[in-house]
C-alpha cells in the first residue's frame, strides 16, 4: 500500500476537519474518554475533542499526516506532537480556541471530575517522566483508519517523529493494553502505571517514554 507523510504547516480549517473526521473513526471505542462523559455523551464529544486537540496541536505542536497516494492523497492517519517547551492548552490562545468549545460541551459532572483528578494525574506524570513530558517530545495523538491499521502506517508517523527529536526523547501516556505492548515493542519504556476511577468505569494509564 502506497502512502506518503506529509508536516501540515498552518492547516486551513477543512485540514483539520479531515484530521477530526479519521480521528472520530479511529478513536471510536476509545475507552478512557468515554469512562469520563460517559457512553451516551461520548459520540456527540468526541470529535469536539478530536477537533480540540487538532486545534491546540495547529497552535502549538506538530501535526503529520499519512495520505494515500493512490486514492487522491486522502488522509489516512494523522500524529499530533508537542516539542520541547509545550503542552497542549499551554497558551491562551490554545485555551480560547481549542479547549473552550470543548469545556462547553462538557458534562458538569464531568467538569468536576477532571478538576478533581488532575492534580493527581500531574502528580504521576511527575512521578513517571519528572520534567521531560515537557522539556522533551510529547506524543499527544496518533490514529490510523482501521483499513489501514496494521500496515506500518502507525509506526511510520512515529519514526517520522523520532528523526525530529534529535536529542531528545519521547513521553507519552497510553490507556488500552494492546497500546501499550505497541509502543513497548517499538522502544518505549514503561515509566509505572496509575488506576483511574471515572465516573462510568475505571482504566489504567501506562506513561512510556523512549530515549533517543
Ligand atoms: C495504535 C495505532 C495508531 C497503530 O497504528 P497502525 O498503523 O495500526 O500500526 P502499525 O501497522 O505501524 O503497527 C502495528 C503492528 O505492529 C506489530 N505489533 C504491535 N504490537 C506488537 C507487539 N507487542 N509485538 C509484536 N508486534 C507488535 C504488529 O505487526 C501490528 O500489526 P497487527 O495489529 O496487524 O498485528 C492504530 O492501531 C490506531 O489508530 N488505533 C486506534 C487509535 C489509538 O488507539 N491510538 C493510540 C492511542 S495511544
Amino acid at each position: 500500500m502506497n502512502y506518503t507523510l506529509r508536516k501540515l504547516t498552518d492547516p486551513t480549517p477543512e485540514e483539520l476537519e479531515e484530521i477530526r473526521a479519521i480521528f472520530d473513526i479511529a478513536f471510536a471505542s476509545e475507552r478512557a474518554f468515554q469512562s469520563v462523559v460517559g457512553p451516551e455523551k461520548f459520540p456527540q464529544i468526541l470529535p469536539i475533542l478530536n477537533r480540540a486537540q487538532l486545534i491546540a496541536g495547529s497552535l502549538g505542536g506538530e501535526i503529520i499526516i499519512a495520505a494515500d497516494a493512490a486514492n487522491s492523497n486522502k488522509i489516512i492517519g494523522a500524529i499530533i506532537w508537542f516539542g520541547p517547551g509545550r503542552e497542549i492548552y499551554d497558551s491562551d490562545e490554545q485555551r480560547k480556541r481549542a479547549l473552550g468549545p470543548l469545556m462547553e460541551v462538557f458534562p458538569p459532572e464531568a467538569k468536576q471530575w477532571y478538576a478533581e483528578v488532575t492534580p493527581k494525574m500531574e502528580a504521576f506524570k511527575k512521578a513517571s517522566f519528572g520534567d521531560r513530558a515537557r522539556t522533551e517530545w510529547y506524543l499527544q495523538r496518533v490514529g490510523v483508519l482501521p483499513d489501514w491499521q496494521g500496515k506500518g502506517v502507525g509506526t511510520a508517523l512515529i519514526e517520522e517523529g523520532r528523526k525530529r527529536v534529535g536529542k531528545h526523547g519521547i513521553a507519552l501516556q497510553a490507556v488500552e493494553p494492546k497500546n501499550v505492548s505497541y509502543y513497548e515493542y517499538l522502544g518505549f519504556k514503561n515509566k509505572g502505571h496509575i488506576d483511574v476511577q471515572a465516573l462510568h468505569g475505571d482504566f489504567t494509564v501506562t506513561s512510556l517514554f523512549w530515549e533517543p
